[in-house]
């Protein structure tokens, strides 16, 4: 299959601290991958990789991100320019970070399709008023001369969607897309990444701390912690025969699979990057912690079954 997006072996310091740890994964074209795991495990810093959006203080001391073939992180900030809002485009949780509340939804649509199309302002007007039709923005003519705020925060992230539709882009990074959003309108949401998808063979990587939300979309997973990978999976297996301690903690905490008994969290909360730890970084919260194993050597992806990874000493 062909690969789109393909991260290698990908480290992050923020100075003397360690935010990645060895990243890999890649999105074949037409996939949704979701990368999932709690708050602070280093999600969005992987976005942000891909996006060559990081605060200037990171610095990416070993790695490589291949999209198309060609390593982002040896493009000259002009063509990363070009590539973003184009072949990339970015869905993050809060749409008002992507939409400027100075201008009309109309013109920000219609001057970015003319930014990177080129075309005349009535067929760009044609042309936002058409990806409009297709995130299901109704009454689009009068739409065009709202204001953000304006807008519903579902209706803002359509938006922002109809912007990725616009410029055609290949890749669609979701960093929470849905999580400030209510639950029928996440849904809604997630349908319409979903149909992108199915029509357009848009590749998309969704980033979500809700395993309950990602599994009825995503075709492969990714669980992040603490910087690292320790499980990745295609969904139907994942959801199956979770391998990794923090993964089945993980989904022990999700209501929608525990409907009778009350809500079991994981204990205590993802480390910091400053915070040291031997081994496993799991293993202070693991229940099946053998301090002997879990302490000696830092777990790595193994393959559990055909297609299935995780990086536990134990299981
Ligand atoms: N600019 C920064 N300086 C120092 N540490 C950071 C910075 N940005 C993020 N981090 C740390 O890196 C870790 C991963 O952050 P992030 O990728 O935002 O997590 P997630 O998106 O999974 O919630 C967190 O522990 C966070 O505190
Ligand atoms: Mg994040």
């Amino acid at each position: 299959m062909d690969k789109l997006l393909e991260i290698k072996n990908l480290n992050l310091f923020f100075g003397e601290y360690q935010a990645l740890y060895g990243i890999n994964f890649s999105l074949n074209k037409g996939e949704m991958r979701a990368l999932a795991g709690e708050s602070g495990c280093g999600k969005t810093l992987t976005a942000m990789s891909i996006m060559r959006l990081l605060p200037k203080s990171a610095i990416i001391k070993s790695g490589e991100i291949f999209f198309d073939g060609e390593n982002l992180l040896n493009l000259k900030e002009k063509q990363m320019r070009e590539l973003r809002g184009n072949k990339i485009a970015l869905i993050p949780q809060d749409p008002m970070t992507s939409l400027n509340p100075l201008y009309t939804i109309g013109n920000q649509l219609i001057e970015s399709i003319r930014v990177h199309t080129g075309v005349s302002y009535h067929q760009a007007r044609r042309k936002a008023k058409e990806v409009l039709d297709l995130v299901k923005i109704p009454d689009i003519d009068n739409k065009l001369s709202y204001y953000p705020h304006e807008l519903s925060g579902g209706m803002k992230q359509r938006i922002i969607i109809s912007m990725a539709l616009a410029t055609k882009a290949e890749l669609i990074i979701a960093d929470e897309p849905t999580t400030a959003l209510d639950v029928t309108i996440q849904k809604q949401i997630m349908d319409l990444l979903d149909e992108i998808k199915k029509d357009f063979g848009t590749t998309i990587l969704l980033i979500s701390h809700d395993l309950a939300l990602v599994s009825n979309y995503a075709d492969n997973i990714s669980i992040m912690y603490a910087g690292q990978l320790v499980e990745e999976a295609t969904s139907e297996d994942f959801f199956k025969n979770p391998v990794h301690p923090y993964s089945n903690a993980l989904l022990r905490s999700l209501p929608s699979r525990n409907p009778a008994l009350k809500l079991k969290t994981i204990e205590g909360a993802p480390p910091s990057i400053q915070e040291e730890i031997n081994g496993c970084k799991f293993h202070p919260r693991c229940e099946f912690c053998d301090l002997s194993i879990c302490t000696a050597s830092k777990p790595v992806l193994k393959e559990k079954s055909n297609g299935h990874y995780s990086a536990c000493l134990i299981k």
